[in-house]
């Protein structure tokens, strides 16, 4: 069975992006990173791609006059570099209903939260606030409502006495580098299916305690 190919949607840092294209180096890994996108030229993680040889695009979505033209650039881009995958990772333009539906069930996202908490912007600052013991983050499928969507796997993360919002989102972005290409292996394995709008993990995916087998 030939790789997942996979594109890579970001709009700044990139760390999420590097873990998949780190993971994507190891030969096992049955997914490939056939291009990373931005829709900013500023995006640090664009250096990063660059350096290890993975093509990247930029879509300025400044240079279109609508959301619609600035979508379709994006897939033709996609396209070009023969993507069937797209992984958001810090991309931040919202993605309207035309393209989830293009890409419909091959789009993912990662948000740092326990979804469906803590839905939107602000995660660990609400989450402080609240004073929940447990956060972390989620990988799942994109739909048309923002954060919404079925869930790949999802990774808790301890709330420690005198976090900040830095200090949590720092321990969650760890467990984020973990758990995206974690989520992208499992679905390039077919060990992560859609049964409906829940997606089923494979029983020989986690251990006797329910735990994901990482090799991460
Ligand atoms: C991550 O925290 C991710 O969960 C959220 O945006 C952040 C992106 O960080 N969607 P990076 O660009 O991957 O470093």
């Amino acid at each position: 069975m030939g790789k997942l190919k996979v594109g890579i949607l970001i709009s700044g840092r990139g760390s999420n992006m590097a873990a998949l294209v780190e993971a994507a180096r190891d030969p096992a890994f049955p997914a490939e990173v056939c291009c990373v996108l931005s829709n900013r030229p500023d995006a640090k993680g664009l250096d990063f791609a660059r350096e290890r040889g993975i093509p990247t695009v930029l879509v300025d979505h400044k240079a279109y006059a609508s959301k619609a033209e600035f979508e379709v650039a994006v897939t033709e881009a996609l396209m070009d570099h023969g993507v069937d995958f797209v992984c958001l990772a810090g991309f931040m333009r919202i993605v309207s209903p035309a393209f989830i539906e293009r890409w419909h069930n091959r789009l993912i996202n990662i948000h740092p939260s326990l979804l469906p908490s803590y839905k939107g912007l602000h995660t660990h600052e609400r989450a402080l606030a609240d004073g929940v013991k447990l956060t972390g983050c989620t990988v799942h499928f994109v739909r048309a409502e923002m954060d919404v969507g079925p869930i790949v796997a999802q990774a808790a993360v301890p709330v420690l006495t005198g976090d900040t919002p830095d200090s949590l989102a720092s321990r969650i972005l760890t467990a984020e580098h973990r758990l995206y290409p974690l989520a992208v292996r499992l679905i390039a394995e077919g060990k992560a299916t859609l049964k409906g709008e829940v997606v089923d993990i494979a029983p020989d995916a986690v251990d006797e305690t329910g735990r994901l087998f990482s090799a991460i």
